[in-house]
């Protein structure tokens, strides 16, 4: 068990989908010595993450949470300090994708994938900087947005509008944090495989979205891709950075 987050509790939301972004985040947080919380609407896969966590030889525990509900946030920060006594690190990843040509998005898409990828965050956030401003000493929050959020995309209406929601308030919480040294950066993921990205190429196949006019590595990225850039936020290594974002597209947005 290598330490470069060692011994820092850590929230990541969204960490049953296997293969997800949420999912391999905290395993490797796990593996860099954090105590991981592992939180999704999914209780039965939450409980796996933390399981395998634990089965390698690391600390963590699940807790079934819905990210929209402002109670279940309250609750959570709770078990978190039960169990392990403080909060230093939240990784506001869990989201749904609903894509589809923008005309045909009705009113109940667009607040749903608002609520669920924007005032998530919004109270994520919110939940963390508390938990955080009260026990001192600083933190550190991830906001996973995608790359929707930096280029136009085709059925991406109400799901880049959550992105880039998510970009412009990670900066601003980054200004409001800064006095209490609590940072905040943001992640912007290109096509990384995982069950959301398989659920979005459909029958289409992987290839259809990474010919190398599109995404220059002409490939699509693994979980643990982002999971490094997760790590690397989490830790001291970061102290002087907050406000920042990383794109980690191979390329996608460059050109
Ligand atoms: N995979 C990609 O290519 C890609 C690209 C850009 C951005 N992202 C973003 O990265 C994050 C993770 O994506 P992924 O590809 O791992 O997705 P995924 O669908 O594989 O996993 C998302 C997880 O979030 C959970 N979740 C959904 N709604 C929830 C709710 N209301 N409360 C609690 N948990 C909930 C799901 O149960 C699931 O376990 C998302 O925010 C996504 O928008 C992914």
């Amino acid at each position: 068990m290598a330490g470069r987050v060692k011994d820092k509790v850590v929230i990541v939301t969204g960490g049953a989908s296997n293969p997800g972004l949420g999912y391999t985040s905290a395993q490797m947080l796990a593996r860099e010595g954090a105590k991981v919380v592992v939180t999704d609407i999914d209780k039965a896969g939450a409980e796996a993450c933390a399981d395998s966590i634990r089965n390698a030889g690391g600390e963590a525990i699940a807790v079934q949470q819905d990210v929209v509900d402002e109670r279940d946030w309250l609750t959570l920060v709770d078990a978190t300090i039960e169990t392990y006594g403080q909060l230093d690190v939240l990784v506001n990843n869990a989201g749904i994708a609903i894509l589809k040509p923008f005309m045909e998005l009705d009113i109940d898409d667009f607040n749903r994938q608002i609520s669920v990828s924007l005032t998530s965050v919004f109270l994520g956030c919110q939940a963390a900087v508390r938990q955080m401003r009260q026990q001192g000493g600083g933190g550190s929050i991830v906001n996973v947005s995608s790359v929707a959020a930096l280029v136009g995309m085709s059925r991406c209406g109400a799901y880049a509008a959550a992105k880039g929601g998510v970009r412009a308030m990670s900066r601003s919480v980054a200004m409001d944090g800064a006095p209490d040294n609590i940072r905040c950066n943001t992640i912007f993921p290109g096509v990384i495989w995982t069950n959301m990205q398989a659920s979005a190429v459909g029958n289409d196949g992987i290839e259809s979205r990474i010919p190398a006019s599109r995404v220059p590595l002409a490939r699509a990225g693994q979980p643990e891709d982002i999971g490094a850039t997760v790590v690397f936020l989490a830790s001291d290594e970061a102290n002087y950075v907050t406000g920042a974002e990383f794109t980690i597209d191979a390329g996608m947005t460059a050109h």
